[in-house]
C-alpha cells in the first residue's frame, strides 16, 4: 500500500540516496556486491554467498576476481573460482584464509549484509568446453581447488556429457575435507542434478597428514593404481577418459605428467583436448 511521506521523511531518504551518490566509484569492470551467508569449515576455510548481478555470465568452472574495498574506491582484488554452477541465483566462493594475507585477513571477517567488490568478466580453462567428448571425467583437486569443481559437479551440463564422474579431493587434515563431504551429499539430494549425480558421481577423498580412511596424495594413489582398484576403472585411457587438475604449482606439474604419460594432451579454450590444469593459487 502506498504510504505518502512526511516532509521529515523526505529529507532524510534524500540524505541517505546522497550518502550512496557520495561513494567513490569502482572502475567499470567491478561491482558492489553484497554478502548474503558466510560458513566457517575451519580456522582455515570458509565459503560465502553473494548477490549475482543479473547480467552476470560465466560457465561453471571458470573463475573472477573479487575483493574489498579497503580503502574506499580502490578494491584489493584476488582471482577467485566460483563454486556454485552457472544457473544459481547467487555466487558462491570457497576460502583459504592466510594468515596476514593482504585480502583474506579481512575478507575471513565479512558477515551477511556486508560488500564485496565483484569483477564482471570472469574466464578459465577448466570448462566443458575445453575437453574433446569422452565417458569419464577425472576432477583431481587439493584444498581449495576443490572450488571449481564444487561448480561442475552441480551442473547438470557435466553429466549430459560424462557416464562417470569422479571427483578427487585430498588435504593435508581431515577437517579440510568437510567442504567437499557436504557438497558432494547436498548434490546427491538437489532436486536438479541429484538423480544424475546419485547414479554417475563418484568422491574420493584423501588426507595426507593425519590418519584417514583414505591416505596419501593422488599423485601416489593413482601411481600404485589403488585409485583405479578402488574405483573397479581401468587405468587412465586417451579414448575414455578426461580429466580436469587443480591445486597447488607443484601439484599440477607432478598430476599433469601423470596424465601425460598415459597418453592425454593438454587442451584450452582454443584448442580443445583430453585435460586441463588451472592454478588454485599461486606461490
Ligand atoms: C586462477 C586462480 C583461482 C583461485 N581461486 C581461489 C579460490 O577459489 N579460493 C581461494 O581461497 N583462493 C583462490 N585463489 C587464490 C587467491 O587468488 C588468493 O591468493 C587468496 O585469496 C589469498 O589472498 P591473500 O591476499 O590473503 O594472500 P596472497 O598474498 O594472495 O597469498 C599469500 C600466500 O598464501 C598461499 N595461498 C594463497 N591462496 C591459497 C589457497 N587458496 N590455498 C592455499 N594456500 C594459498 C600462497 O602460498 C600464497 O603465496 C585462486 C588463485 C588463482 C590464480
Ligand atoms: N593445511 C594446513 O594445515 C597448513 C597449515 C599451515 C600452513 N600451511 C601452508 O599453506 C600452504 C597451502 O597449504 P594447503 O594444505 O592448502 O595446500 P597444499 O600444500 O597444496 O596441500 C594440499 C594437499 O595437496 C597435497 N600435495 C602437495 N603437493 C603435491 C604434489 N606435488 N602432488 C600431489 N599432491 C600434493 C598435499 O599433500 P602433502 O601433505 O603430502 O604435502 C596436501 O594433501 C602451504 O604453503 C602450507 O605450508 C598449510
Amino acid at each position: 500500500m502506498y504510504t505518502k511521506q512526511t516532509p521529515l521523511e523526505n529529507v532524510m531518504q534524500q540524505a541517505s540516496l546522497q550518502v550512496k551518490d557520495e561513494r567513490p566509484s569502482l572502475p567499470a569492470s567491478l561491482t558492489r556486491q553484497t554478502v548474503t551467508s558466510v560458513h566457517h569449515w575451519t580456522d582455515r576455510l570458509f565459503h560465502f554467498r553473494i548477490t549475482r548481478p543479473a547480467d552476470f555470465r560465466f560457465r561453471s568452472g571458470e573463475f573472477v576476481m573479487i575483493g574489498l574495498e579497503l580503502k574506499p574506491g580502490k578494491p584489493l582484488l584476488r582471482a577467485y573460482s566460483i563454486a556454485n554452477p552457472s544457473w544459481d541465483e547467487e555466487l558462491e566462493f570457497f576460502s583459504i584464509k592466510v594468515p596476514n594475507g593482504p585480502l583474506t585477513a579481512h575478507l575471513q571477517k565479512i558477515e551477511p549484509g556486508d560488500e564485496v567488490v565483484l569483477g564482471r568478466k570472469p574466464t578459465g580453462t577448466l570448462v566443458l568446453d575445453a575437453l574433446v567428448p569422452g565417458s569419464r571425467l577425472y576432477l583431481f583437486s587439493t584444498g581449495t581447488g576443490i572450488a571449481p569443481f564444487a561448480s561442475l559437479v552441480r551442473d547438470p551440463e557435466t553429466y549430459e556429457k560424462f557416464d562417470k564422474v569422479i571427483l578427487t579431493h585430498t588435504c593435508r587434515q581431515v577437517s579440510e575435507l568437510a567442504y567437499g563431504l557436504d557438497l558432494v551429499a547436498k548434490t546427491r539430494e538437489d532436486p536438479l542434478v541429484g538423480e544424475f549425480a546419485a547414479d554417475k558421481l563418484i568422491h574420493y577423498p584423501s588426507v595426507t597428514q593425519e590418519p584417514y580412511e583414505r591416505q596419501g596424495r593422488i599423485t601416489t594413489l593413482i601411481e600404485s593404481g589403488q585409485l583405479f582398484d578402488e574405483l573397479g576403472l581401468p587405468p587412465f585411457d586417451p579414448a575414455q577418459d578426461r580429466i580436469m587438475i587443480c591445486g597447488s604449482m607443484a601439484m599440477l606439474q607432478d598430476t599433469k605428467a601423470l596424465a601425460e604419460k598415459a597418453g592425454l594432451t593438454e587442451g584450452s579454450n582454443a584448442q580443445p583436448a583430453e585435460f586441463l590444469i588451472e592454478k588454485a593459487f599461486v606461490g
